[in-house]
């Protein structure tokens, strides 16, 4: 393991702005905090300390340093992480040599990837020619097919698979990524989208019809262990850096909308490729930005995809904004129509969703009758519920009062018994460290409360050396030897690279995750130690003496027997 580069490497960054990056992060106090990625959450439950350079969850525990952070959220190697960061602060890491892992989907990566340039080069020749045309007819010119990496499928039966078992892939290989049904092409005479994963490799197709048809518009690859459609978004890998200047995400239908909005500028967007949010999207979105802006088609199925999502990510404390089209618009065609301008326009008029759902409501009632005004105006109140900024609040309520003529007070006291009703604590702060306390004895606490401060105080490692402290239990004495001998080795204790000198070390890592994720003080007193000391101390002779016991009861010979009786007693007495 690299671990001086490492560290030179690692003390020339900031944890704050690596992570800062990749998640949305709120400065609080001396640290930084953010909804953890490693876990399903909505709470900023993972601290990052500019400090220490560690972050923490004090929910699922996942805890590290820079690198560990960029090796999970990135699902890289360390090898890759040092390679990236290296580059980024301008270390020469081209001595760090990256031997390239054989994936298992290896041949599917290599067998799109050929698919792939074969639609592009379809559609650049001139067999392409009607579908170029139709391309053209839809405003996507050659800058989009090329950023967009569009192709054409040829109206034969098996051109691709026969091109691509000349070259040695398999049929049954084909057939099982979804380049091939029952032997032939799946994919005949369509304009081709590739899509990809969240790092950008293409992972599947769609195709879609051209000529009038009466086969189905759109044809996606099959569900295979690398594309499941549900747990990508369309444009991510793109969006990721733009979401983070522009502070917000669009979310569209199609990624004929995401590819019409990049067009003019607009590229912090990501397509659901329908109009279902599952929770594995969801969760990407999260790492997009905190600022979700649903922009779906203006027609019936895009506002009850709009409700249905609205409502489902309000259940999880998170309000999106809303931006409206006109019915029967898409982003395109809005695009299209009335130009960048105004588009610009809809999404600096984005609603929150409280009040989109209001307004449909208010499109849905007969407000002639007393009925109509009331069922609308308990309807409104019962959204108020969930919004907790009391101006709006307020504006809200005074506006009704105005509309139907009401007591302002009479509103507001409908809407407190609503707020009883429902009395459940949504609380949207910063959490206290909450650890999920298995139960532990006063020796374990001890270890681990001694081992926090050894990480964290030169002196304290002196002091454990100096007494000759040993603990009874393997993986708390390797880790208390490692730290011992990081710290001989270097002159001082540092956590963030202590972190990298341990990771191959399996057992310490847990231990170490374990002990940085509980949320102990910093600065111990020489009197706690010696309490410390003294507690493991007792319980390494309790552990000892029960060894001893056990060996003297199967021993055989008295006067051996009578030996170990006396070690006993002596270590009773404590001498
Ligand atoms: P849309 O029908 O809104 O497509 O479906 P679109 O973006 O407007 O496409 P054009 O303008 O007609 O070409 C939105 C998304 O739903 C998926 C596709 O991913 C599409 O981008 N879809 C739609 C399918 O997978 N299959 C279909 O038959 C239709
Ligand atoms: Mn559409």
């Amino acid at each position: 393991m690299n671990n001086d580069l490492a560290s030179i490497v690692r003390s020339k960054v900031d944890i704050v702005d690596i992570i800062g990056e990749r998640i949305p992060l709120i400065a609080k106090g001396k640290n930084f905090f953010g909804v953890c990625p490693f876990h399903d959450d909505s709470n900023p439950s993972m601290c990052v300390s500019r400090e220490k350079q560690i972050y923490t969850c004090f929910s699922c525990h996942a805890t590290g340093n820079v690198y560990t952070f960029l090796m999970n959220y990135e699902h890289l190697e360390f090898k890759e992480a040092l390679k990236y960061l290296g580059d980024k602060v301008g270390v020469d890491v081209s001595g760090v040599k990256i031997s390239k892992k054989s994936s298992k989907y290896d041949k599917a990566y290599e067998a799109y990837s050929l698919a792939l340039k074969y639609f592009q080069n379809n559609l650049s020749s001139t067999i392409g020619k009607e579908a170029k045309h139709y391309l053209k007819s839809r405003k996507i010119d050659e800058d989009l097919i090329k950023e967009f990496e569009i192709g054409l499928s040829l109206n034969k039966r098996n051109d691709l698979i026969t091109l691509l078992t000349k070259k040695g892939y398999e049929l049954s290989l084909l057939n099982n990524i979804g380049l091939a049904i029952d032997d032939y092409d799946t994919y005949i005479d369509r304009i081709m989208f590739p899509l990809y994963d969240i790092t950008g490799k293409v992972v599947g197709f769609s195709g879609r019809i051209y000529k009038d048809s009466e086969k189905s518009k759109y044809v996606n690859t099959k569900e295979t262990e690398i594309f499941k459609k549900g747990e990508l978004l369309y444009h991510f890998h793109i969006a990721k850096e733009e979401c983070r200047l522009k502070k917000s995400v669009i979310v569209m239908e199609g990624f004929m909308d995401v590819i019409r909005a990049s067009s003019i500028g607009i590229k912090n967007t990501v397509a659901l490729m329908g109009t279902a949010l599952t929770k594995e999207q969801l969760n990407l979105l999260k790492r997009l930005s905190s600022n979700i802006i649903l922009c779906l088609d203006g027609d019936d199925p895009g506002v009850h995809a709009t409700l249905n999502i609205g409502e489902m990510l309000l259940k999880q404390g998170i309000e999106v904004k809303v931006i409206s089209l006109p019915n029967p618009d898409d982003p395109d065609t809005f695009i299209l129509t009335n130009g960048k301008e105004k588009f610009l326009g809809l999404v600096d008029a984005a609603i929150n969703f409280s009040d989109f759902k209001i307004q449909k409501l208010k499109e849905s009632i007969d407000f002639k009758s007393d009925e109509g005004i009331a069922e609308y105006i308990n309807a409104v109140l019962k959204e108020l519920i969930n919004i907790d900024d009391p101006i709006r609040i307020e504006v809200v309520l005074k506006k009704l009062a105005k509309e139907f003529d009401l007591e302002y007070n009479t509103l507001e006291m409908r809407l407190n018994s609503f707020k009883k009703d429902e009395a459940k604590p949504k609380e949207k702060v910063i959490i206290a460290p909450k650890i999920n306390v298995k139960k532990k004895d006063k020796y374990a606490k001890a270890v681990e409360q001694l081992l926090y401060y050894m990480l964290n105080n030169d002196w304290v490692i002196s002091l454990v050396e100096k007494e000759k402290l040993i603990l009874p239990n393997e993986v708390d004495r390797a880790l208390c030897n490692e730290i011992i001998y990081y710290y001989k080795q270097n002159g001082f204790i540092n956590v963030a690279d202590f972190y990298t000198y341990v990771t191959d070390k399996k057992d310490i890592l847990v231990f170490l995750n374990e002990i940085l994720a509980s949320n102990y003080n910093e600065k111990p007193t020489k009197e706690e130690l010696t309490l410390y000391f003294q507690v493991i101390r007792e319980y390494s002779i309790r552990e000892e003496i029960k060894r001893l016991t056990k060996m003297m009861k199967k021993e055989v010979d008295p006067l051996e027997q009578a030996k170990i009786v006396e070690k006993i007693r002596k270590l009773r007495i404590g001498e």
